[in-house]
């Protein structure tokens, strides 16, 4: 990526979690924090969609939770996806293209990037994921896995 395509981003991001860290405060809703979270990742960036699932012990699903963009699957096997890799593997997984991923679920054909960021609790098991997809082949790149990590962090609990 070009010097300054990069630095744009990063000063985006920067904002980002500046804005997400504000908009938490002492919150500890985490649908409301959620909520807020895709809102302001999805209007910085403008990516196809934005969201969360969140992990159902009780069938080893993940559920959709607040999102921003495009109707989306509700639900997600844990053995499934690409969502359902960051949650086995407890580790953020980038897609270049995810039309060549074994398994890809396609909620909308106009997907063809993705990365999926593990949430931890502090105790370190994951309770959810933060799901983003593009409209564009290899949209996600270190800068991302950088500060989507931060965010991550920031919705640890
Ligand atoms: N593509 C994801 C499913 C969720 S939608 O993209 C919103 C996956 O394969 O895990």
């Amino acid at each position: 990526m070009a010097t300054s395509k990069r630095d744009s981003k990063i000063e985006k991001y920067k904002l980002l979690v500046e804005q997400v860290t504000a908009l938490i405060g002492d919150e500890e809703n985490l649908i409301a924090n959620l909520a807020n979270t895709a809102a302001a990742i999805y209007d910085a960036f403008k990516h196809h969609w934005v969201g969360f699932y969140i992990v159902d012990d009780t069938n080893d699903t993940l559920v959709l939770g607040p999102f921003q963009g495009p109707v989306a699957c509700t639900r997600i096997d844990k053995h499934r996806g690409v969502c359902g890799k960051a949650w086995r593997d407890s580790r953020t997984v980038v897609v270049d293209n995810v039309h060549e991923f074994p398994g890809h679920i396609a909620c909308s054909s106009l997907s063809n990037s993705e990365i999926v960021i593990p949430l931890l609790t502090f105790s370190g098991d994951v309770y959810g994921v933060l799901d983003i997809d593009s409209r564009e082949f290899g949209d996600f790149d270190d800068t991302d896995v950088e500060y989507l990590e931060i965010i991550s962090e920031v919705l640890r609990k």
